[in-house]
């Protein structure tokens, strides 16, 4: 029997940089939201919460808090979206803290429907927390998990030498083999 392929949307998926700064209206955001909120979570405990970030002069403060190498190519994206969870609200097992997994499961939906949307959605962890926080007036005691920039795909060419050359180097994953075993770790 032939071995089934990975869904087209999956391997399209990438974390792209060249974002044109043209408006996205809030209906294609909210689509985002909405197949980010359907994601399962441990317990369906659904800890996350969504930021968007759209107007100013939110949106300036927020492009300020990223780190400078995310603000030369992410500040010209016109939503950042900024997913947050409260730790309270972790339905935990064995201690893993698994409001940090429900929150990845809930980003990783809503890249997929952005690209399927044609966005470019490009994930995030490098911001200031402080100046974030400030910036989308988080209270205590929600976590920032992730920035998303989103928008829709610019030429290549806005992005410098370097980025344009990180846009086009080949993908890599570790081959399955290095991380997959059947019934018992091996090494
Ligand atoms: C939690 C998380 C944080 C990330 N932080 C950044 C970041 O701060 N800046 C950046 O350029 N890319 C960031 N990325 C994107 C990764 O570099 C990217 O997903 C990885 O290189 C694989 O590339 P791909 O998404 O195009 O498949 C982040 C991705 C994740 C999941």
């Amino acid at each position: 029997m032939a071995v089934p392929s990975v869904h087209e949307l999956i391997l399209r998926r990438r974390s792209g940089r060249a974002i044109a700064s043209d408006p996205v209206d809030r209906g294609t955001i909210e689509t985002m939201l909405e197949a980010a909120r359907w994601a399962p979570s441990s317990g369906n405990a659904q800890p996350w919460r969504f930021v968007v970030v759209d107007e100013q002069p939110a949106l300036q403060e927020a492009r300020n808090a990223l780190k400078p190498g995310n603000k030369t190519w992410a500040a010209s994206a016109p939503i950042l979206l900024i997913i947050c969870a409260n730790p309270a609200d972790d339905y935990d097992v064995n201690g893993q803290q698994l409001y940090l997994f429900d929150s990845g499961l809930a980003v990783q939906n809503l890249l997929l429907q952005g690209i399927h949307l044609g966005l470019v959605v490009h994930p995030m962890a490098g911001w200031d927390e402080d100046a974030m926080r400030q910036a989308i007036a988080l209270p205590l005691p929600y976590r920032i998990m992730c920035v998303v920039a989103a928008g829709y795909p610019a030429p290549i060419t806005v992005l410098s030498e370097e980025l344009q050359k990180r846009e086009t180097a080949v993908r890599s994953r570790k081959e399955l083999a290095e991380i997959r075993y059947f019934n018992r770790w091996s090494s």
